[in-house]
């Protein structure tokens, strides 16, 4: 065992560090004019950062699930609204595809998409089926060559701005979830609408919409995998989802602790700085051990994703820890900045705002101690 990062990736998190540096300019803007950073993610698909995790003769960067956590932690200290829509683009959208993808959906669908000329969302939520994934109202009615779509999905992330949306719906309710597929449904097909932006506490200039299908014709050959596989799809797909996840809230953890340590030894009070205080040494100490902690639990899932070994318990309890340390962090960061830390200009705020999310997608800390248990007890 050892917990050296390889060069390579020391390179990574260096390049990742290096354009994260420009995420700063208009950050306070974007997110309170909730503006999807259109320029920030072109240039991201430029470096690689959107199809991190796809091989190369699909024009993806070809790297490990290490480099790709790496990345987003990097890129959430500074935004973490263009940590989701990383996220959610390269850990649900490409790997689904890459992983379960018949050949002609890779050749047409990832490559455009992996190398960053398109987006991808991924639509699993409904207004009543949040984490009760199986209860999925939207039908997918079998028609011999195509599916016939009807139904809504909500809170979808890139919902506005994506192009390929792979889609979870009911073809059999008598099967319940083994009669649930996984479909792709093209931006602009007949029948398919998106709904208004949702305006959010936080993440706010990442794009979440509602999706509105009215007998919208999905082809057969865009169903992913064999008939009924989409549940499964879905449940596979999140195990990866969380360990992104995961990251995106270690960065935001990591991100405000930072900006926390650097403020504590600026500001002075009492004839010293605040960081030779001792009600502030201990609230650095534990975000420090914290941080560390929830860094090692991420850094093992993506391990053992990497290493073809099972992940799903260790997603989750990354996932879990990295979101409580996020919100915690958050919270204490603005108690470090004080007034400071309640105006705009010095982020944490935005931090306590984003961090919140990450205990809710992808599962909430509800569902991921539900994941842990039944693991533990099976
Ligand atoms: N891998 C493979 N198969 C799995 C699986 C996994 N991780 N988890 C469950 N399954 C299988 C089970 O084995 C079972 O199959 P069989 O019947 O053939 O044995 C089947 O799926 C049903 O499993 P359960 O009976 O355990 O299902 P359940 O109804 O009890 O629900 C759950 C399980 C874990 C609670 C699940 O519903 C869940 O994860 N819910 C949360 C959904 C979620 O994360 N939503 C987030 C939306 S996406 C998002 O937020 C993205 C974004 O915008 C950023």
């Amino acid at each position: 065992m050892h917990f050296e990062l390889s060069e390579e990736h020391q390179l990574i998190r260096k390049a990742a560090k290096e354009f994260a540096k420009s995420l700063w300019e208009g950050v306070v803007e974007r997110d309170e004019q909730a503006k999807f950073p259109d320029e920030q993610v072109r240039q991201m698909g430029e470096l690689g950062f959107m199809g991190m995790m796809v091989e190369e003769k699909y024009h993806g960067a070809g790297m490990d699930t290490l480099a790709y956590v790496l990345a987003i932690e990097e890129i959430s200290k500074v935004d973490a609204s263009a940590g989701v829509i990383m996220s959610a683009h390269n850990s649900l959208v490409l790997y689904g595809l890459q992983a379960f993808g018949s050949d002609a959906q890779q050749e047409k669908y990832l490559k455009p998409l992996a190398s960053g000329e398109k987006l991808g969302a991924f639509a699993l939520s409904e207004p009543e089926a949040g984490s009760d994934a199986t209860s999925q109202h939207t039908t997918a009615i079998d028609h011999g060559d195509y599916y016939l779509l009807n139904g809504t999905k909500n809170w979808i992330t890139n919902g506005g701005h994506a192009d390929v949306y792979l889609v979870i719906a009911q073809t059999d309710s008598e099967k319940g979830h083994r009669g649930i597929n996984a479909l792709i449904v093209e931006k602009g097909a007949d029948g398919f609408t998106i709904g208004p932006k949702e305006n959010k506490l936080g993440i706010r200039s990442s794009d979440t919409h509602s999706l509105l299908f009215t007998d919208v014709r999905v082809p057969k050959e865009n169903r992913i995998g064999d008939e009924g596989f989409g549940f499964k799809f879905a449940m596979k797909t999140l195990d990866g989802g969380r360990i992104g996840i995961a990251a995106q809230a270690l960065g935001i953890a990591a991100g405000a602790y930072e900006l926390s340590l650097a403020y504590s030894k600026e500001r002075k009070t009492f004839g010293k700085a605040i960081c030779e205080h001792q009600a502030i040494q201990f609230k650095l100490a534990d975000m420090e051990a914290e941080i560390e902690a929830a860094r090692l639990l991420t850094y093992k899932a993506a391990w053992l994703k990497d290493q073809g070994k099972p992940y799903a318990k260790e997603a989750a309890i990354a996932k879990l820890y990295a979101s409580e340390v996020a919100m915690k962090t958050a919270i204490e960061a603005v108690q470090i900045h004080g007034g400071y830390g309640y105006v705009k200009e010095y982020h944490v705020e935005r931090f306590m705002r984003d961090a919140k999310i990450t205990q809710i997608y992808e599962g909430t800390s509800e569902i991921q101690r539900l994941v842990i248990a039944r693991d533990i007890l099976k």
